[in-house]
């Protein structure tokens, strides 16, 4: 007995302790052996079945099955599964009964003896089988002559003897289960009971049968079963090989005989038989009878790990999962490689979305794929403009009229534009403001969607004189004074109307737009930045933005946008708009003097300010009041910021609700720091007293 656990160690010493006192009766004993039947305490019968279960864990390995009997006696029994008519006699297991005597008992009978431990044979998962040697020391005695049948050594998963298995049957199969039955045996035939035997007196092995796959007669090789004498024989499975060596000698001359293989068959056990199986014996007595006893019993397994297929299954199993694994690898680094690259430009996004989703009006957010199909895939056809900061292009989104900004990729302050627009009139809604729909942010193309200004922008209609289209474009002064009104109703509007204060910094001719009824619309405010009240102490980064001749001349000291700048490029815009012509000397950055603003004062302290007007308008026009917008114009640009009306006051003039500002008859000059003017109640005028540089500040995020 191996592999049992303490706990059972223990229980079996208790079994003996109490099985020699029941057993010890040996009358009693030979009483079971004459009634054919075994009688154990109940005890022990829970102790066989232990056995087996305990047997069986041990047996999850193959081949780890060995054990020894160099005898037999009764607590041999506890290992063993014996079948009624067998039974422990004289040291030895009886397979058929030994009756002692009476051989009319011994007649027509068959029995199996198993030991409790099942063999593990085989096991796929492992690919392993088991090679076992199965020693064995029988005797045969025929009490009267003539003998029979025989006995065999069996591998089984059925260890129940069949009925009607005795006879011929030598107790592997009966006449039904002859083919069904899972067993293979090496028989000890010791009657021809039917043609096939090739006498009385050999060795055969057969599979689910009685009749022998091979046989071999033992007369030649000195072996006579029936004389009653030790005969020993060994069974060897070969697992690598898949081959059964039987060795069969008279005992006691052993040694040198056992060498030489009486029979040799190849079996494919692992195929023939299940995983589990049962070794033991089987015999059987017909009309003549005969003693049929197992002496003695070695059996040991060992493990046979079949290589080759073991390495050409994992080859199999191993070379798609590498493939796999190298396919996903490369998959996974390449994705890992993409997203980390698309990771940044993925944080602007989630950035940007999310600084454009706080403002409540959020405009829309477009996909790319629309946007190509709106525009024709940016086709040049439908081009509208194009600036510094990109190109406009025409486009059609659900039979409307768009203008798409396509911000483009080398402008240095690209994606700051575009926040900066997104989120200042993203927000806005005025109807002198263009009106931004949409915009998408994909694959580095930052687009603006706005609606269409059909009539395109102011400076067409007022810069072209002298050119032949210069009458078609000429805009009447009743239209150029609304334009003004416009623009002035827009500023005003960013500048005090809304909750966060919006500097345009980029006002002049080009950013006006015109939509149908010649309406003026503020629009680009790729410059244009927030400014919240409560924020004045924010510092500001100096950035001098803005176009040259639209620029008050303080920026170029405080590199500061302001309400003033604003202002003075509105009024600018005014006598631009007045006098159909461009503000000065365009690529003069530093641009202190302004050539329009001086030609105008001039011509006002002349008091011969009307003769500025734009040739076109051939005195259509009201001269009170355009002399009043004139004025309004120069106010905004005098030199002190100080001294610039605000957009509430220019409004006011414009509407005639208030009197036009009085402007000295020479330009001022410019001088830094500014005046503060003495007059309170201009400042009054003005929406907050903390409107002036350096106060009013910007807020950016540069
Ligand atoms: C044999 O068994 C039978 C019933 O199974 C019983 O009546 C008989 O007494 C037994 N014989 C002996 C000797 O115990
Ligand atoms: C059983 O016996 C065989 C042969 O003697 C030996 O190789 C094997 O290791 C033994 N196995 C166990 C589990 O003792
Ligand atoms: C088989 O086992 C017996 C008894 O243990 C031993 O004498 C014999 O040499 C073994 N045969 C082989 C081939 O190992
Ligand atoms: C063994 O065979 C008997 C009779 O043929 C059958 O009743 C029993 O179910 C079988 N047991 C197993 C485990 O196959
Ligand atoms: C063979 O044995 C089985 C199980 O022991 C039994 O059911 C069947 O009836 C037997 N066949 C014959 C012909 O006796
Ligand atoms: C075998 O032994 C038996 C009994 O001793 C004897 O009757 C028989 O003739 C012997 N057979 C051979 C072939 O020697
Ligand atoms: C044994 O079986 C055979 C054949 O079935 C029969 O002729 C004989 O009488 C039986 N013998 C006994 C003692 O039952």
């Amino acid at each position: 007995m191996k592999r049992l656990s303490p706990f059972f160690i223990l229980l079996l010493d208790f079994n003996s302790c109490k099985g020699d006192h029941i057993l010890s009766d040996t009358h009693h004993f030979n009483m079971f052996i004459f009634n054919n039947s075994l009688y154990f305490p109940k005890f022990v019968k829970f102790l066989l079945l232990a056995t087996s279960i305990f047997g069986s864990a041990c047996v999850t390995q193959v081949g780890c099955l060995n054990f020894s009997y160099p005898a037999f006696h009764r607590k041999s029994g506890e290992d063993l599964h014996l079948s009624k008519n067998s039974g422990i006699y004289n040291d030895a297991i009886q397979i058929t009964p030994d009756t002692a005597g009476d051989i009319g008992l011994l007649s027509n009978m068959s029995g199996r003896v198993f030991h409790n431990e099942q063999l593990k044979l085989w096991d796929n998962q492992r690919n392993t089988k088991a090679s076992f040697n199965s020693t064995f020391v029988f005797n045969i005695f025929p009490p009267d002559s003539p003998w029979g049948e025989g006995l065999a050594f069996l591998l089984t998963s059925n260890t129940s003897l069949p009925d009607n298995s005795d006879g011929q049957w030598l107790g592997i199969v009966n006449a039904t289960s002859i083919g069904v039955s899972n067993v293979v045996a090496v028989e000890f035939d010791t009657r021809k009971s039917y043609p096939e035997d090739i006498d009385d007196n050999h060795v055969g092995v057969d599979v689910k049968s009685i009749y022998s796959i091979q046989q071999e007669p033992l007369g030649g090789h000195g072996v006579n079963l029936s004389s009653g004498v030790d005969i020993t024989a060994s069974v060897l499975f070969d697992a690598k090989s898949e081959r059964m060596t039987i060795f069969v000698s008279k005992s006691g001359a052993t040694e040198q005989k056992l060498k030489t293989p009486v029979l040799s068959v190849d079996l494919e056990l692992s195929k023939l038989l299940p995983e589990d199986v049962f070794v033991g014996f089987s015999a059987s007595t017909g009309e003549y009878a005969q003693l049929n006893a197992i002496r003695s019993w070695d059996f040991s397994s060992w493990e046979y790990i079949e290589r080759d297929p073991i390495n050409l299954t994992w080859l199999w199993v191993l070379i798609p999962i590498f493939v796999v694994g190298l396919l996903s690898g490369i998959a996974f680094i390449y994705y890992w490689k993409r997203k980390h690259r698309k990771d940044q430009g993925l944080d602007d996004d989630l950035q940007l979305e999310l600084e454009i989703k706080t403002s409540s009006t959020a405009p829309h957010k477009f996909k790319l794929k629309e946007l190509i199909s709106a525009t024709q895939n940016f086709n040049s056809l439908n081009k509208l403009g194009k600036g510094g900061f990109g190109t406009v292009y025409k486009g059609t989104l659900k039979n409307k009229d768009v203008a798409v900004k396509r911000i483009s990729k080398d402008s240095r302050h690209g994606k700051q534009d575009f926040i900066a627009e997104i989120t200042t009139i993203g927000n806005l809604n005025h109807k002198n403001l263009v009106k931004l729909i949409g915009w998408c942010y994909e694959r580095t193309e930052l687009l603006l969607v706005y609606e269409c200004m059909p009539n395109g922008s102011l400076d067409k209609y007022i810069f072209c004189s002298g050119s032949p289209a210069a009458e078609d474009l000429n805009l009447s002064w009743e239209r150029r004074h609304s334009i003004i009104c416009g623009v002035a109703r827009a500023l005003d509007y960013l500048h005090n109307g809304c909750d966060k204060r919006v500097l345009h910094r980029d006002i002049k001719a080009s950013n006006i737009m015109l939509d149908s009824d010649f309406n003026a619309r503020l629009g680009d405010f790729g410059l244009a930045r927030t400014i919240l009240f409560s924020e004045n102490t924010h510092h500001s980064t100096k950035e001098i933005a803005g176009t040259p001749g639209y620029m008050a001349p303080e920026s170029f000291h405080t590199g500061r946008a302001s309400v003033e700048t604003d202002v003075y490029a509105f009024g600018v815009l005014i006598l631009e708009v007045a006098c159909g012509r461009k503000p000065g000397r365009p690529n003069v950055l530093n641009n202190y003097n302004n050539s329009i603003i001086d030609w105008v004062w001039e011509l006002h302290r002349r008091e011969s300010i009307i003769e500025v007007l734009d040739m076109r308008l051939n005195c259509t026009f009201n001269k009170d009041r355009a002399i009043c917008m004139l004025k309004l114009g120069l106010a905004c640009c005098h030199p002190n910021p100080y001294e610039r009306p605000s957009m509430k006051t220019a409004l006011l003039v414009l509407t005639g609700e208030a009197a036009p500002p009085i402007i000295p008859s020479e330009k001022p000059a410019f001088m830094w720091p500014a005046l503060v003017p003495s007059l309170k109640e201009e400042l009054n005028c003005r929406q907050s007293e903390s409107l002036l540089t350096p106060i009013t500040e910007l807020i950016s995020g540069r």
